[in-house]
């Protein structure tokens, strides 16, 4: 992956307009720019003080094989707020595809009622198929456990915006990324993307079923980045600037996994943290976070902590995925002189 703006390893080409959005791998830090000044500039319509039409008449195909909020409504929200409208369908049972319906038959016919699909779907690989057959550009909102780029897109532009206001910068900060590493598709895109930064220095730890695979070593190694695996939480946050957990992916477990994963307790608590000596950290997540007891995920008890960037992230999530939009239906240099006051009373 180029750090110079110029080239990606993808086979898929750079996005931008027209293009699909499959993978991290189609973005450069040129994209990255522009993507998150034009988030940046939506910023009062994802607050709700003004208003930028630039996707008035267009329609958004939204689908959904697998259960969302966050991904769902913001990715539906943007397009709204932007001045579009959304046709969706949720879950297997009420699409064609419970009668059979290929990928392929789908993926053209709801691209022929829309200007742009998003697409989550429990298989590796099948988001790349839906844009196959699509004849409008489609954003993969999650495929299995292999990438989720505009998580990742939402995951740096927060990380940016939180280690500048501590003087920092993503370029040489120390990463502790815990958790469902094996499954957790949020880590194999994040590790991927930040390999176009400079000097950054990861610290894994999953449980041993749930480990890394081996290929993410490789990729980091070959951005030029560094990663070390730890034997503790504590030992992976010890350093760290930023501390990225994650949530068990229980729904990709298979029975063998079942077996060898036994997890217990919290893994990052309030006491864990005061412990790590790290008050400055910045604490993310994808979410959602299991906050039933002993799910082995981020516990409520650190919801008073200073760094704690959870909400923020979903907050941006709206502004990036506008920003997305924007980018893909080639409007994005509509947005500044589109903005207008909104007439209605925002708290
Ligand atoms: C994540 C996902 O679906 O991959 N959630 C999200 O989109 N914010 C993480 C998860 O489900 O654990």
């Amino acid at each position: 992956m180029s750090k110079d703006g110029v080239q990606t390893q993808s086979e898929l080409p750079v996005f931008g307009t027209g293009q699909h959005l499959l993978s991290v791998m189609q973005l450069d830090r040129d994209v990255l720019t522009r993507l998150f000044a034009t988030a940046e500039a939506l910023r009062p319509v994802g607050q709700g003080t003004q208003v930028c039409r630039i996707l008035e008449g267009a329609v958004l195909g939204s689908l959904f094989f697998e259960p969302s909020t966050r991904t769902r409504l913001s990715f539906e929200s943007a397009f709204h707020r932007l001045g579009g409208s959304v046709v969706s369908t949720t879950g297997f049972t009420f699409s064609s595809m419970a009668k059979g319906e290929s990928i392929h038959d789908t993926a053209r016919v709801v691209s022929g009622y829309s200007d742009a699909l998003v697409v989550r779907h429990p298989d590796t690989g099948s988001v790349a198929q839906f844009a196959d057959a699509s004849v409008v550009p489609v954003i993969n909102a999650g495929d299995g456990s292999g990438e989720h780029p505009s998580q990742s897109l939402l995951d740096l532009f927060t990380m940016r915006k939180e280690l500048t206001a501590r003087g920092k910068s993503i370029d040489g900060a120390t990463i502790a990324v815990l958790g469902d590493l094996r499954y957790g598709r949020t880590v194999h895109s994040l590790l991927q993307v930040l390999g176009l930064y400079d000097k950054v220095s990861f610290r894994v730890f999953g449980p041993p079923a749930l480990a890394l695979p081996a290929e993410f070593f490789e990729r980091v190694a070959a951005s030029g980045n560094h990663i070390v695996e730890c034997g503790s939480v504590a030992e992976a946050i010890a350093p760290a600037d930023v501390i990225y957990c994650t949530r068990v992916q229980k729904e990709r477990l298979s029975e063998e996994d079942e077996q060898a994963v036994h997890l217990e307790g919290d893994l990052i608590n309030r006491e864990i943290l005061d412990r790590s000596g790290r008050p400055d950290a910045i604490i993310m997540h994808p979410l959602p976070r299991d906050s039933r007891h002993n799910s082995f995920d981020l516990s409520p008890d650190v919801d008073d902590f200073p760094g704690l960037a959870i909400f923020r992230q979903t907050d941006n999530g709206l502004l990036v995925r506008m920003a997305i939009f924007s980018h893909a239906l080639g409007v994005a240099d509509e947005v500044t002189k589109n903005l207008r006051p909104a007439s209605w009373y925002r708290r």
